[in-house]
């Protein structure tokens, strides 16, 4: 889909469908109300009528509206002028997105100044639809025969906006189209099944990648060349694979050599069976989606290189399965990092944090200026905070404190755990310096507490994202988060 901009008369409009607003109860926006006086009373007559009252998310298409040449004209309802925020704009743009795919339209035009709420500017309004009208679009029937419902007709989204405002919002548009396109990658990697997106597949896929950015390079370690750099923890998940682990970095470079990077590395399990700890059937085809984190690396470093952003950015994707076998590590087996510390294996189910270790530490060797990780980690953080916000823990209260914000900014929220040291005693080990488990209680914090002991060196912030980056259910697949928060807060530390 193509996305423009322009500063014109709505009355004047002619060809793509009209989308106007009306508050609860039955009010016009300005525009709407120019383009009912064009049309002698028609909108306000239809509204009298109660053909519409503008709730929330109600839609109304309109054909052939008189002293009109725009052919449809689409009434959007926003409810009441005093509910509106953050929320009710994301469903008053899906509502959108949903009327015109069903309507044959090809182009349509919007006039985002018209949603108001207090606390976002224009270039949030325009960024933010740009944003979701593109996801509306996205579709994964590639392994389906009968590709369902017909590629969408819309072929154009026109934003309408006031001349002063042009330049920030042509950059608006610019970011939620490159967001949105890196969302789609990260929501292709983790829909696909395991036996297509294997590790193998996904280095592929990183090389793939780098092939339509000069300033992106790939590099691709084998099992090998990790044995060279003594990753024993990354290894020890991968041994009961018949798939050879990868461990995968990306080289975004848009700024001098001496700039320090932003490393981000996701954790890259292809499939999750629990491994020898093997998990209960239910569900167990969701394990699918463990690689979600090094997805939305990948799609996270997409959306920087097509916005060519002025900064280094490193991936690191550690990528296996976790399986059981004859060859795989039992609990109880004691493995030693990359990082000379040792582990006692108690639970082979508890692998991302495993492979995220070495991952860390390799990340090291960038002189990263902030590391982010970002991890399906665990089932408790979706007890602890359910499917709204993914969890935050680090060592760095400045890098937190602005992930958060950068959270609320791309409306892609998380929420932070407290990463104290009490937490440290449940890790401890009679055998080796920690146990890969910290048992029942806090999970989620366990589980960032170990990552804690190999990121000393450098500011780190750990993401969970187990309970945001699919959905279960009627619309199972990935959501394609935290790609948007992650591309905001490039952005931000960029300067744009
Ligand atoms: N990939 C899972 C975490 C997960 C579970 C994500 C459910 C989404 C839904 C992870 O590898 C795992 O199995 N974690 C264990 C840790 C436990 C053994 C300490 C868990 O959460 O149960
Ligand atoms: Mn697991
Ligand atoms: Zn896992």
């Amino acid at each position: 889909m193509e996305f423009k901009l322009k500063s014109t008369a709505p009355e004047s409009a002619s060809g793509a469908c009209q989308v106007l607003t009306v508050n609860q109860p039955r009010k016009l926006s300005p525009n709407g109300q120019k383009v009912d006086r064009a049309s002698k009373g028609h909108l306000s007559a239809l509204l009298k009528r109660g053909d519409m009252d503008g709730k929330l998310g109600q839609t109304l298409m309109l054909h052939d509206v008189p002293g009109l040449k725009a052919r449809r004209v689409l009434l959007v309802g926003l409810g009441k002028a005093s509910d509106m925020n953050e929320r009710g704009f994301g469903r008053v743009i899906n509502a959108i997105a949903a009327a015109l795919k069903s309507s044959g339209a090809r182009d349509a035009e919007l006039y985002p100044d018209e949603i108001v709420f207090k606390g976002r500017d224009l270039a949030w309004k325009v960024r933010q639809a740009t944003m979701l009208l593109g996801n509306g679009e996205y579709r994964f029937d590639r392994l389906k025969s009968d590709k369902g419902d017909k590629p969408g007709v819309l072929r154009a989204v026109t934003m309408n906006v006031a001349k002063r405002d042009a330049g920030k919002c042509r950059q608006a548009v610019a970011e939620g189209e490159a967001i949105s396109q890196g969302m789609s990658l990260t929501r292709d990697l983790g829909n696909l099944p395991a036996n297509v997106c294997t590790p193998t597949y996904l280095a592929k896929q990183a090389r793939e990648l780098s092939k339509g950015y000069k300033k992106l390079k790939v590099n691709v370690l084998d099992e090998a060349e990790m044995k060279r750099l003594k990753m024993g923890s990354l290894l020890s998940v991968a041994a009961g694979s018949r798939q050879p682990a990868k461990l995968i970095t990306l080289e975004y470079r848009g700024a001098g050599a001496k700039d320090q990077p932003i490393a981000l590395v996701g954790k890259g399990v292809t499939f999750d069976t629990g491994g020898i700890s093997l998990k209960p059937g239910l569900a167990m085809d969701e394990m699918k989606f463990d690689m979600c984190g090094a997805a939305s690396v990948l799609g996270t470093i997409k959306a920087v290189a097509e916005l060519d952003l002025a900064i280094n950015v490193v991936g690191v994707v550690p990528a296996t399965e976790n399986m059981p076998d004859g060859q795989a590590t039992k609990p109880g087996d004691i493995v030693t990092s990359m990082s000379g510390q040792t582990i006692e294996i108690l639970n082979t189910d508890a692998e991302g944090r495993l492979i995220l270790c070495d991952a860390l530490t390799y990340a090291g060797k960038f002189k990263p200026s902030h590391v982010i990780d970002i991890a399906t980690l665990t089932g408790a953080v979706i007890v602890a905070l359910g499917k709204v916000p993914s969890g935050v823990m680090g060592n760095d209260r400045r890098l937190i404190d602005t992930l958060v914000k950068c959270g609320q900014e791309a409306d892609d929220r998380i929420w932070e755990l407290p990463l104290w040291d009490d937490y440290q005693d449940q890790l401890k080990s009679n055998f080796a310096d920690m146990a890969n488990i910290g048992g029942r209680d806090a999970g989620t914090i366990t589980a960032a507490c170990f990552l804690a002991r190999f990121t000393k060196e450098y500011k780190w912030a750990h993401l969970d994202i187990a309970g945001t980056a699919w959905k279960s259910g009627d619309d199972k697949g990935a959501t394609g988060r935290p790609v948007p928060l992650l591309t905001r807060f490039i952005l931000r530390q960029a300067g744009s």
